[in-house]
């Protein structure tokens, strides 16, 4: 999408200063129209370009958009994202997710990234719609794993872990994953995660990893969903360079993923565990049957919630959610 664009755009970003249409369309073996196309194409992407019949082109401030172009420079992948599919607007990330395995071999999808500025219908976990507005990360990646299907859940734990590591690297937040695999700073949920998979006995057609991350999102724009949501803007002070902590989440999650290629299962489960803010502590848990309350004393191989209820019996949770007491 827009190649001939970013083009134009790699040579303002390594001349300094303005640039003429002249020089850029001799560079580049272009037409000055069609720089001047390009240019256009660039201000609409929200990059800042100034131009000047004198002096030409000049790149005054980067677009503070989630373009691939601008998460490519930063990442640091030998395979995941390495392909991005970018909408200014779509419904879900995961169900343009579903859309493209239909028409392709979802081993040739194996990595893609794809990144939404906005969604309309964003789905959360247990068919909750997910608030999706401009400023936060929308993603989904799609896998297909070469992991045995009893322990493809992991993959969720693998992107828990690559957030909430993310979050503390770049910013230095305390983050905290809630189980089964919310992303929380203190009280307050910041980021969730949402595996689809299309699979059949023991084989995975696909996965679909949704990651949703509130990053510069304000209040105003969280209207209507729990008060117990935050973003990364409001803890950490100020917008965050978005492109540079969707790089860095996809780095962290590459290399928890690869460990579960690896069958290095123990691994993550003791990163998960040593991230937990839910181990040991006094929890009610919600699930479609009904809801109780105990200590959280453990998660077994399955990634299930062990629960010690106050009659000391021990209940294997699988799915539900939890709340803090
Ligand atoms: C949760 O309920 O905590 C999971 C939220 C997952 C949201 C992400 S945003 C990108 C992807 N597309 C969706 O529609 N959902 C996931």
């Amino acid at each position: 999408m827009y190649e001939a664009a970013f083009r134009v755009l790699e040579v303002l970003e390594t001349r300094e200063g303005p640039v003429s249409g002249e020089v850029i369309s001799n560079s580049l073996g272009i037409s000055r129209s069609a720089v001047w196309k390009h240019i256009k194409e660039l201000i609409n992407m929200g990059y800042e370009i100034t131009t000047s019949h004198k002096e030409g082109y000049r790149l005054n401030k980067s677009s503070n958009r989630l373009l691939p172009y601008e998460v490519h420079k930063k990442l640091r992948t030998s395979f995941m994202g390495k392909k991005m599919r970018y909408f200014e607007s779509t419904t879900s990330t995961n169900w343009v997710g579903k859309q493209m395995t239909h028409e392709h071999d979802p081993e040739e999808l194996h990595g893609l990234v794809i990144i939404a500025e906005q969604q309309t219908g964003g789905i959360g976990r247990l068919g909750r719609s997910w608030i999706s507005p401009r400023g936060g990360i929308w993603a989904t990646v799609v896998l297909k794993p070469k992991i045995p299907i009893e322990r493809v859940f992991m993959i969720t734990m693998a992107g828990a872990i690559a957030i909430a590591r993310s979050l503390r690297k770049e910013y230095d937040l305390g983050a905290l994953i809630k189980w089964p695999n919310d992303i929380y700073l203190g009280d307050s949920k910041v980021a969730g995660l949402l595996l689809e998979l299309s699979a059949e006995a023991d084989r995975v057609h696909y996965a679909l990893l949704g990651i949703g991350v509130d990053v510069n999102v304000t209040h105003t724009d969280l209207s209507g969903v729990p008060s117990t949501v935050t973003s990364v803007s409001i803890e950490f002070g100020h917008d965050v360079d978005r492109p540079e902590l969707l790089a860095r989440i996809l780095k962290e999650f590459e290399s928890r993923y690869l460990l579960l290629e690896a069958g290095e299962y123990e691994a993550i489960v003791r990163e998960w565990k040593s991230l937990s803010c839910t181990l040991e502590h006094r929890v009610r848990v919600n699930t479609l049957k009904n809801s109780f309350e105990g200590e959280a004393i453990d998660i077994d191989e399955y990634g299930a919630l062990m629960i010690r209820k106050d009659n000391g019996k021990i209940e294997r949770v699988i799915a539900g959610d939890c709340v803090q007491q």
